[in-house]
């Protein structure tokens, strides 16, 4: 299948855990950054009140909370989150097909309900701090977790899913296997010269757009710059680069 490369989207991930601090972040970033993550640290520490704030800025949100219980549990997580007008947000693909289909019909049938834009359900995959070794030690599985990524990957799409969460290596790899429409998230961003910190499979945004990469999440590289506005718009530079 045809891989088209184009300009992907840059969502910084507000690892923080006061509120003050992530709409501080979000008033920084000003124009530069449209899409903001809010992850379990943030949501627990300061409720779903924060969603609210930061749309108020006029950002949207990325609800990262990655949903994993049985199908009615998960659909019902699904519809309060549609419902909190978030635009994009994700479950756990090893939760099963059922569940990942629960998911997609929730998020469709109760944005329809409320007459508001459906937001993205992206599938997490397999975790990048997890190994082979991991995997084989807690579920048995042998083989390669590139193979277990396409395989979850494939059940995402086949479930209704609009995406994956996937590392730059993986990438490509789901493009040219599921389609250039299934989105592909990805997180592990550095530039250029930019700390690695614990993450292990690490890219460059521009590597992260030549691989197919719709969404680039970066934390650290721009939350912990000096001008996160201009870390921002380096990035975004990088990415509008020939
Ligand atoms: O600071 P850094 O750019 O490494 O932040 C990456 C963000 O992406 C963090 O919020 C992290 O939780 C998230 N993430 C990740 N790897 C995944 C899924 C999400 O790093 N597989």
């Amino acid at each position: 299948m045809n891989v088209q490369p184009s300009r992907p989207a840059v969502i910084v991930a507000l690892d923080v855990e006061e509120r003050s601090r992530a709409l501080g972040l979000v008033e920084a970033c000003g124009s530069a950054i449209r899409i903001f993550k809010i992850g379990s640290r943030l949501f627990t520490s300061e409720g779903p009140g924060i969603v609210g704030e930061i749309k108020s800025l006029g950002a949207s949100v990325f609800l990262d909370l990655k949903f994993h219980d049985i199908p009615a549990t998960v659909e019902g997580s699904v519809r309060a989150a549609t419902g909190m007008g978030v635009s994009m947000m994700t479950i756990h693909t090893s939760g099963g097909v059922e569940m990942m289909r629960a998911a997609a019909g929730a998020a469709s049938s109760e944005s329809k309900r409320l007459g508001i834009p459906r937001p993205l359900v992206v599938g997490v995959t397999v975790l990048t701090s997890l190994s082979a070794e991991d995997l084989a030690r807690t579920f048995g599985t042998t083989g390669a977790v590139k193979d277990l990524v396409m395989r979850l990957a494939a059940q995402a799409r086949e479930a209704g899913l609009d995406g994956i969460v996937a590392s730059v290596e993986e990438a490509r790899s789901v493009k040219e296997a599921l389609g250039s429409g299934f989105k592909v998230v990805t997180p592990g961003i550095r530039p250029a010269g930019a700390g690695v910190g614990d993450q292990k499979r690490t890219a460059t945004p521009r590597a992260a757009r030549e691989a197919g990469s719709d969404f680039l999440v970066v934390g650290r590289p721009i939350i912990e710059a000096d001008s996160p506005r201009d870390a921002a718009e380096r990035i975004l530079r990088e990415l509008m680069e020939e």
